[in-house]
């Protein structure tokens, strides 16, 4: 009896019946239209769909970066539909890690601090532990040598191993990356579809928005968009 209840997948993140609409000029533009999904412990999941079916969006709000219009949203159980920008913010940064297209890494700041700046929204400041394991998160992603480099000193694939490492620092429950290969050569593409499928295989929820029949490939569960509905989802 434990084993099968052990066996069962348990939801990291439900939305029932969520939309998103955007009011431009007295014009209403549905981004999300009641989408309903669970996304359960260790799946990797990808998201297709046209450009503007409303994938980001979607990517926005399951990762308490936006707010939807309508719905509920629930994360590891706790109803997240209606926090505070502040309440958003906390927990986004313990439960979420983010990795995008354009790397978001801040400029001027080395690869080793940009992996740290999570903890310290968290704790105020980062400690020697977190340190440690924002250099061995670097060392294991191939970037021993590079932890004082600024991002415009490293390579397109680099700053985005840099990303990932950031997004592992605060051990998130589900990881979202949303084209992540979408401005890297077909070789550094690769690797971070590697890398991803890898950290899956550890167990890492992961959910990725993606162009990238590669990537598309690697995933189990592909759920394809189109007008900001769910068109398909399926199992491979
Ligand atoms: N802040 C906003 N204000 C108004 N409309 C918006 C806003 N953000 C997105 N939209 C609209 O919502 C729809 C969905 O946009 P979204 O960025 O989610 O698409 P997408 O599927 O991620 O597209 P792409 O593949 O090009 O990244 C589009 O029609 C877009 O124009
Ligand atoms: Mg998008």
């Amino acid at each position: 009896m434990s084993t099968l209840k052990a066996s069962k997948p348990r939801p990291v993140l439900v939305l029932s019946h969520v939309s998103k609409n955007y009011e431009l000029d007295g014009i209403t533009i549905g981004a999300v239209n009641n989408v309903s999904l669970t996304i359960s412990e260790g799946e990797l999941v990808a998201i297709t769909g046209p450009s503007g079916s409303g994938k980001s969006t979607l990517m926005h709000i399951m990762g308490l970066l936006d707010r939807q219009s309508q719905g509920k949203v629930t994360l590891d159980n706790k109803d997240v539909s209606n926090l505070s920008e502040a309440e958003a913010a906390k927990l986004r940064n313990k439960y979420v890690g983010f990795i995008f297209q354009q790397f978001n890494l801040l400029t001027k700041t080395s690869a080793l601090e940009n992996v740290l700046l999570p903890t310290i929204y968290s704790d105020n400041a980062s400690t020697s532990a977190d340190k440690q394991k924002a250099m061995k998160l670097l060392t294991s992603l191939g970037l021993s040598d590079r932890f004082k480099n600024t991002p415009g000193q490293l390579s397109g694939g680099q700053q985005q191993r840099v990303a990932i490492a950031r997004a592992l620092i605060n051990d998130p429950r589900i990881i979202f990356a949303d084209e992540p290969t979408g401005n890297l050569d077909s070789k550094s593409g690769a690797e971070v579809v590697e890398i991803l499928t890898n950290l899956n295989k550890e167990g890492k929820t992961i959910v990725i928005v993606t162009h990238d029949p590669e990537l598309a490939r690697s995933a189990r569960r592909i759920i394809k968009v189109k007008d900001g509905r769910v068109v398909e989802d399926r199992l491979k």
